[in-house]
């Protein structure tokens, strides 16, 4: 609650500072809003919102204000140390041995208790036992030291071999990652609704179904979760990442290596080690373009149509949809054509396709538990009741 309340101050702070600044705007006299380019080509789009000239006749939906303009412009003010502290909310990697306790609150949680809510508010997500689906991540694929050791595999050598199963157990070089990502994401949309024991018997319940061990022992079914265990946990891909953020050393280690660009991917820029904000490229960029049909600009202008596109009419193919959603229940019960159909449509056709669209008690799936649309599923229920297509 606490978090909360501060967070109200900062945006109400934030929401009077940026009055007064646009208020001092308005008072400079040699910046008159109708001469900025701003207030010259700003378009409304459909929805009501802005579009701002970004290049080549294109617009987007930001401005980024003129260097010109911007020290004249005063927004915000520093946070004070009660604001900072509200927002500081991160947690030290466990394998840097920070002094400061990683930021992990005391509490606990049980294997038990974390399946118990992963049911009641994840699972319909990230599916039973954490295995994705649906276009939801999966928390887990099995054993997570088996699972890390697909990440190196060599699929040149070996074609067979399985590609990168990349997700927590295998993947993940940092358990806090998963405190912090259930704590302040999950459930979607009610991030920021579990309790801190909550988050720990998630947190136990996900390294359950990864296989996991905490210092030797097994995190089984009965397995409950202190911090001090947590602070333990050793993920098989710890040292899968540069920089190394593991140790005593870890904070100086990632300075140091943020210190040097060529770490990260400077190599062709002619700085060297040194980091650059302007003017970087001594040599002219050499920018090619492809010849292929004398495009000359391949960077699509942005759409201001909200429509999605018409989705393809698949056409139905009703032998094939049988087999496929149909036949593993009817082709022993109310086959196509059968007889038994005729206690069915004594009611006419419009209550068999209602029935069988909605689903019924006696065990037929909406739709057969496939998302045909109504009129294909009424063509396939008139080919069941009979027998034939038309
Ligand atoms: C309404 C759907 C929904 C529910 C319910 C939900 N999640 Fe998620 N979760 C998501 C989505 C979507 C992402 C991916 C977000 C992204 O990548 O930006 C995600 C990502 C995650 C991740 C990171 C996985 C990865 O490999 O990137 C974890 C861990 C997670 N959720 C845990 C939970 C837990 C624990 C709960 C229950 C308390 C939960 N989620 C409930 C939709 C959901
Ligand atoms: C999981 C098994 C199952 C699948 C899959 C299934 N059905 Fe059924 N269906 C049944 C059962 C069982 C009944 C009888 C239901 C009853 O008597 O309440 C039924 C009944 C029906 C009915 C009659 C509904 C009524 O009560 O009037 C129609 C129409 C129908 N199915 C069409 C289909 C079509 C089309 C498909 C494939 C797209 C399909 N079903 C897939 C099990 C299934």
């Amino acid at each position: 609650m606490l978090k909360l309340e501060a967070y109200k101050k900062v945006i109400v702070s934030a929401t009077v500072a940026a009055s007064v600044a646009l208020l001092a705007v308005g008072c400079v006299d040699d910046v008159k809003p109708e001469q900025t380019s701003v207030a010259k080509s700003a378009k409304v789009a459909i929805d009501g919102g802005s579009v701002y000239p970004v290049v080549n006749g294109k617009t987007g939906p930001y401005y980024a204000p003129d260097q010109k303009l911007a020290h004249k412009l005063n927004y915000g003010r520093v946070p004070n140390a009660a604001e900072l502290a509200a927002w500081d909310t991160d947690l030290q990697p466990v394998s840097a041995l920070s002094p400061e306790g990683h930021g992990i609150p005391e509490g606990e949680g049980s294997v038990e208790d974390g399946e118990e809510i992963y049911d009641a508010k994840c699972v319909m997500c990230h599916g039973d036992f954490g295995s994705g689906g649906g276009g939801y991540p999966a928390l887990s694929k099995g054993n997570a030291e088996e699972m890390h050791k697909t990440l190196t595999n060599n699929r040149w050598k070996d074609p067979e071999a399985p590609g990168p199963v990349r997700v927590f157990g295998s993947y993940w070089p940092e358990v806090t990652t998963l405190w912090w990502y259930i704590r302040d994401g999950m459930p979607h949309p009610f991030s920021d609704s579990l309790t801190d024991d909550e988050v720990y018997a998630l947190t136990a319940y996900i390294l359950n179904i990864n296989e996991m061990s905490i210092d030797g022992e097994e995190v089984d079914d009965d397995y409950v979760l202190t911090r001090e265990k947590f602070l333990k946990i050793v993920m098989p891909n710890v040292d899968g990442f540069e920089p190394v953020i593991r140790g005593a050393n870890a904070l100086p280690g990632v300075r140091a290596y943020f210190a040097n660009a060529k770490n990260f991917g400077a190599q062709n820029l002619n700085q060297g080690a040194v980091r650059c904000m302007h003017d970087c490229q001594k040599a002219t960029a050499q920018v090619k373009h492809i010849k292929f049909g004398g495009i000359k600009d391949f960077t699509p202008p942005m759409s201001t149509v909200r429509d999605l596109p018409a989705k393809k009419a698949k056409k139905l193919d009703v032998k094939k949809t049988y087999t496929a959603a149909c036949a593993m229940c009817h082709d022993s019960y109310l086959a196509p054509g059968a007889p038994e159909w005729s206690g069915y449509t004594a009611n006419g056709m419009d209550e068999v396709y209602t029935k069988g669209i909605k689903g019924t008690e006696g065990g037929m799936p909406a739709k057969g538990g496939t998302d045909l649309s109504d009129a294909d599923f009424k063509t396939m229920a008139d080919y069941l009741v009979s027998g034939k297509v038309k």
